[in-house]
């Protein structure tokens, strides 16, 4: 690539310097500025995450963030035709745990019959077309919130940790779901969890890894989602998820996460970390996702119900600027409503 500076020497001045290049000639007229438009959104490119809870035909309202809904697990599979219809190619599933299945040892996590495994299996069995990603972390079934065991001072232990994700996601590969999603940020969990769906025959179950995956401040409103927020000891997860400082950092745990048998890997949050997505998009070439996550949603909103933002064209804006950045398709909350304008 060269600098701006490197090209205007190399354009000839007969050729390329203005008048005879005038750069607003493409964009003056609709079919000119279609034609050499590089990125485009579609609907193939959006998960929506979805949050479960226990109950029958119950809907909750997320304060922080307005107009999503924490849906039971009927109500869930009604919606997973819905988005079918729409196009939308996947979900991804989030449990909201009542307090009283949190443990230290977060066993909860693996229970054939926990809220995750049904809805899995409710929403394969309304719309089998629909691929159905699932959260592996322990953060939602611990008592202290974290994504790991915890050890008598505190630390997040990995090891000991990433036998209990293994439980995890095949309990979730056996309800049927077609991506485990490791969100946790342990090390060596990628090979760990891919070794054991070969060994039990899951060989066509898909790993997306959390691979770059930032110790944000932007995941306030997800954590009042889950209900995790009030009890998250000791407060931070910066001794597994990524300093925001860093960027090389990024290519290192998605090179280990490829090496170990991801099919997938994502970088999270989203617009705040464009660069890493674009970095990582170039130099492994594979497929790559980005998540705009809670607090980028919230803030969204919360502009666009001052009347400060316009909403439509906003939404769409930031989804496209995640193409633009090299990703292959974006986990919002705003998929639905996305889908939706992209069919008018
Ligand atoms: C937890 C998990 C988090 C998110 C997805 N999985 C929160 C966290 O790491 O604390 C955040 C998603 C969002 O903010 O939208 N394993």
């Amino acid at each position: 690539s060269f600098s701006p500076s490197e090209i205007a020497m190399s354009i000839s001045p007969i050729r390329g310097a203005y008048p005879n290049t005038r750069m607003r000639r493409l964009r003056a007229q609709d079919f000119s500025r279609r034609l050499v438009r590089e990125n485009q959104l579609s609907v193939n490119d959006l998960i929506l995450p979805l949050f479960v809870i226990e109950g029958r035909g119950e809907t909750q309202q997320v304060a922080s963030m307005p107009g999503v809904e924490r849906l039971t697990v009927d109500l869930l599979a009604e919606k997973a035709k819905e988005l079918v219809k729409l196009g939308i190619p996947a979900v991804a599933l989030f449990p909201v745990v009542d307090p009283a299945h949190k443990s230290e040892d977060a066993r909860a996590a693996y229970d054939k019959d926990g809220l995750a495994q049904r809805a899995v299996r409710a929403m394969k069995d309304a719309a089998p077309e629909l691929g159905v990603i699932t959260d592996v972390a322990l953060d939602p079934f611990t008592s202290h919130g974290q994504d790991g065991l915890m050890d008598g001072n505190g630390y997040i232990v990995n090891d000991d940790t990433v036998e209990v994700l293994v439980q995890q996601a095949l309990s979730h590969a056996e309800a049927g779901a077609d991506v485990v999603a490791p969100s946790d940020m342990m090390d060596g969990r990628i090979g760990a969890i891919r070794n054991a769906l070969e060994k039990d025959g899951h060989v066509n179950t898909m790993i997306m890894s959390y691979a770059a995956k930032y110790a944000s401040a932007y995941y306030g409103p997800f954590r009042d989602a889950v209900g995790s927020a009030g009890n998250l000891k000791g407060g931070s997860k910066a001794s597994y998820q990524m300093d925001p400082s860093n960027g090389d950092e990024a290519l290192h745990e998605c090179a280990l996460d490829l090496a170990e048998g991801a099919d997938m890997i994502m970088v999270k949050p989203g617009m705040p970390y464009l660069d890493v997505v674009t970095r990582v998009k170039t130099d492994l070439q594979v497929p790559t996702f980005a998540y705009q996550v809670s607090g980028e949603y919230a803030m969204h909103c919360a502009a666009f119900d001052n009347g400060w933002l316009a909403r439509e064209a906003v939404i769409l804006e930031s989804l496209l600027s995640f193409k633009r950045a090299g990703a292959d398709g974006v986990l919002t909350y705003f998929a639905e409503e996305a889908a939706r304008l992209l069919q008018t």
